[in-house]
């Protein structure tokens, strides 16, 4: 039987890792972000390896690099999958439909969450993550009050949050994300949601659409 998997896509700051963790633990989906695996393969590599910059800059992961810990990810994977910052480009989206033709999955709902460029500077610049859990906060739109749900006091700040790589990262989203969106229009999955709502609301629009 094919697995029907849903894809988020959205500018930095949309809420995609938000509301990818909140599908996960409803049960609905097992959350898979390229990013937080990205995040994971730099902690494993040698500090000058140039990959560290490139991403720190706001840069894109090399299409055949991702797809190698992408892979890696969710080949054992049953269940459906919420992918959270895959596919990026239009090129990454023949690389899922490959993926899926090979391990019976199609991607049946492609969420836009959509959000101006002037929200997005407050979003990515009050965010943190819990150092034990990975699950992320805001100073005032989703603080912490200084302890995680998991029981964990430390937090840390990404360094690619700063105004400027952020500027990079809206740049690359527009220039080079945007066009998948007409791609899964013409599909005829793609579902567009107000991601400047609260969070609950956001997540009972996401809801709505895929359950
Ligand atoms: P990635 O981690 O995916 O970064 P991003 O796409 O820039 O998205 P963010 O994680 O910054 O934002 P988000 O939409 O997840 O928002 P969040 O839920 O945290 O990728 C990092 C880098 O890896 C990329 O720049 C690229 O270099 C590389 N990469 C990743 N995938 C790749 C690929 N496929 N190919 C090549 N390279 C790749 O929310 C943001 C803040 O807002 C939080 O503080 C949260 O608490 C708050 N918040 C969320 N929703 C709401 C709401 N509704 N109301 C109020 N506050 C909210």
């Amino acid at each position: 039987m094919v697995v029907s998997d849903i894809i988020l896509i959205g500018p930095p700051g949309a809420g995609k890792g938000t509301m990818g963790s909140l599908i996960d633990r409803a049960g609905l989906a097992q959350h898979v972000s390229t990013g937080d695996l990205i995040r994971d393969h730099l902690a494993s590599i040698a500090p000058d390896d140039p990959l560290n910059a490139r991403i720190a800059a706001g840069h894109f992961m090399n299409d055949d690099e991702i797809t190698a810990l992408l892979v890696r990810r969710i080949q054992d994977v049953k269940q459906r999958i919420v992918f959270d910052g895959f596919p990026r480009n239009v090129d990454q989206i023949k690389i899922l439909d490959r993926i899926g033709d090979k391990w019976d999955r199609l991607v049946t709902c492609a969420i836009y969450l959509a959000l101006d460029d002037d929200k997005i500077v407050h979003r990515i610049t009050g965010r943190s993550s819990c150092r034990s859990c990975g699950r992320v906060y805001h100073d005032t739109l989703n603080p912490s009050g200084g302890q995680c749900e998991c029981g964990g006091t430390e937090f840390l700040i990404r360094e690619d949050d700063t105004e400027a790589v952020l500027r990079q990262r809206m740049i690359r989203f527009h220039h080079a994300t945007e066009p998948i969106l007409a791609v899964y229009r013409t599909r005829g999955i793609l579902r567009e949601v107000n991601a400047d709502q609260p969070i609950d609301r956001v997540l009972n629009d996401i809801m709505n659409m895929v359950q």
